[in-house]
């Protein structure tokens, strides 16, 4: 029974972090543990009216970003991997010097020092060299930077295929598996495309 832990920062991108989740809630057994931040709750305002629900209605438990106490602080309490979607380039700069202002820093530090999967769906553009010295610093400490880069080789090239496809990607870093994405040289050969919307 696959638990992930999702942290969902204030970087642009809540439309594709719902997407996400129920994409990872449509594999079996799949427990996601949540949590938002303050930052995330005002980029939603801005973002096509995303709302709380939206993203709350994938996952078993909700945490508040203050909530220190909560499970995922302590490296005793079990999950198989964190994903941060999107990632600010402020929660990136937490999780690299160590701050753990609050839970989703807070998790992804534990997730570092058990050597779990951090998995940062880093979210800016362009970067400047601070951006990318903390890439540099959590990917040398054991992290995975995975920006969302949409493939367009999956056959067909809607933006929800693409996250479809992406959502396989961040599940093989974690090391779930599933039937997301599109897998080169074996669904293409046979025809078959892994991002197909009609195959949910
Ligand atoms: C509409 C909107 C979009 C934003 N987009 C980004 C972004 O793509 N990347 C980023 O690093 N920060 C972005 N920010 C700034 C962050 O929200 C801000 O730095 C915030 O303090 C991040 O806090 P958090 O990482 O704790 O959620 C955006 C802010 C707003 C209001």
């Amino acid at each position: 029974m696959p638990n992930i832990v999702v942290g969902v920062s204030g970087a642009s991108g809540m439309p594709l972090v719902r997407d996400m989740l129920a994409f990872m809630a449509s594999i079996p057994r799949m427990r996601i543990h949540l949590i938002i931040s303050r930052g995330a709750h005002c980029v939603m305002r801005q973002e096509g009216g995303i709302i709380f629900d939206e993203l709350t209605s994938h996952a078993v438990h909700v945490y508040e970003p203050e909530d220190m106490a909560a499970g995922p602080s302590s490296g005793s309490w079990r999950h198989d991997g964190m994903v941060i979607c999107p990632c600010s380039m402020s929660t990136l700069a937490s999780i690299a010097c160590g701050a753990g202002m609050n839970l989703i820093h807070r998790a992804a530090d534990v997730s570092l020092k058990e050597r779990r999967p951090l998995i940062l769906v880093a979210r800016e553009t362009p970067l400047n060299l601070i951006h990318l010295k903390n890439m540099q610093f959590v990917t040398e400490a054991g992290a995975v930077v995975m920006p969302f880069c949409p493939a367009y080789y999956t056959g067909r090239a809607s933006l929800r295929n693409m996250v479809r496809h992406f959502t396989g990607r961040v599940l093989d870093q974690l090391g779930i598996c599933h039937s997301l994405c599109c897998r080169w040289q074996e669904d293409q050969q046979s025809g078959k495309a892994g991002g197909d919307e009609k195959k949910q």
